[in-house]
């Protein structure tokens, strides 16, 4: 089973690649925190997986929140089989400060054991403060092609239940991921500003046709 966030796509790519190769399932965390699912059974020998993205050199909180909730049994109705095979991708612009750390103690909390994690450079999606700029076209597409590479070398390590790490610490880790990612958290992820505009479908469609319209 594989628990997946994704803000604009690169995760979802990335957990959907994973879930083709070990023909497993996905699960929108959004969706299913929306939806209170916060208990799940796995077969015995099932792999519980994690993807996400790095926000500001950690898992984003939202996906924290999640697995502190998560209730995990594993093996028929009893849940009192052993441990599963943990693992975890992140995609990041860059790179992920520690996150492993940070991930790795949020697993054993629950008293899960992580065995393995990757990170996946894949295209920037991050705007939201002066000098952070998207990839070009050429740079992003060069990312895609290195993710999809990184997959196939991995996603067989993961069928084999291998015990790895490998990620993109980068520079100032320490500093990035207990210092600036909380004043992140406290202060760039507000969303008073953002307000839902309530069009009723019939006006969507006559939207959409003027558009269509102008279009032809
Ligand atoms: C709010 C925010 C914070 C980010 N922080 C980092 C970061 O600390 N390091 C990094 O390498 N990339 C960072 N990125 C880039 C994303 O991690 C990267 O583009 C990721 O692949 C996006 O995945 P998604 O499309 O599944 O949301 C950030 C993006 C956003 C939107």
């Amino acid at each position: 089973m594989i628990f997946y966030f994704s803000g604009c796509g690169n995760s979802k790519h990335v957990a959907e690649t994973i879930a083709a190769g070990l023909n497993d399932t996905t699960i929108f965390i959004p969706e299913a925190a929306r939806e209170g699912r916060y208990e799940y059974e796995l077969a015995e020998g099932e792999r519980l997986g994690f993807v996400f993205p790095i926000y500001s050199w950690a898992p984003p909180k939202l996906v924290l929140d999640f697995v502190k909730k998560m209730i995990v049994k594993v093996g028929p109705s009893t849940g009192s089989g052993t441990l599963p095979y943990t693992y975890f991708a992140c995609t990041c612009g860059d790179n992920c400060g520690l996150t492993e750390k940070v991930f790795r103690k949020a697993v054993e909390e629950k008293g899960w054991h992580l065995s393995a994690c990757f990170s996946v450079q894949m295209p920037e999606t991050y705007i939201g403060m002066a000098g952070f700029k998207l990839d070009t076209p050429e740079n992003a597409k060069r990312k895609i092609d290195n993710a999809n590479d990184l997959l196939k070398r991995n996603i067989p390590r993961l069928i084999n239940k291998d015990c790895f790490s490998e990620i993109i610490v980068g520079s100032l880790a320490w500093l990035k991921t207990y210092l600036v990612n909380p004043g992140f958290n406290r202060s760039a992820t507000d969303d008073s500003k953002y307000r839902t505009a309530n069009i009723a479908p019939p006006r969507l469609a006559s939207i959409a046709e003027s558009a269509w319209k102008r279009a032809h």
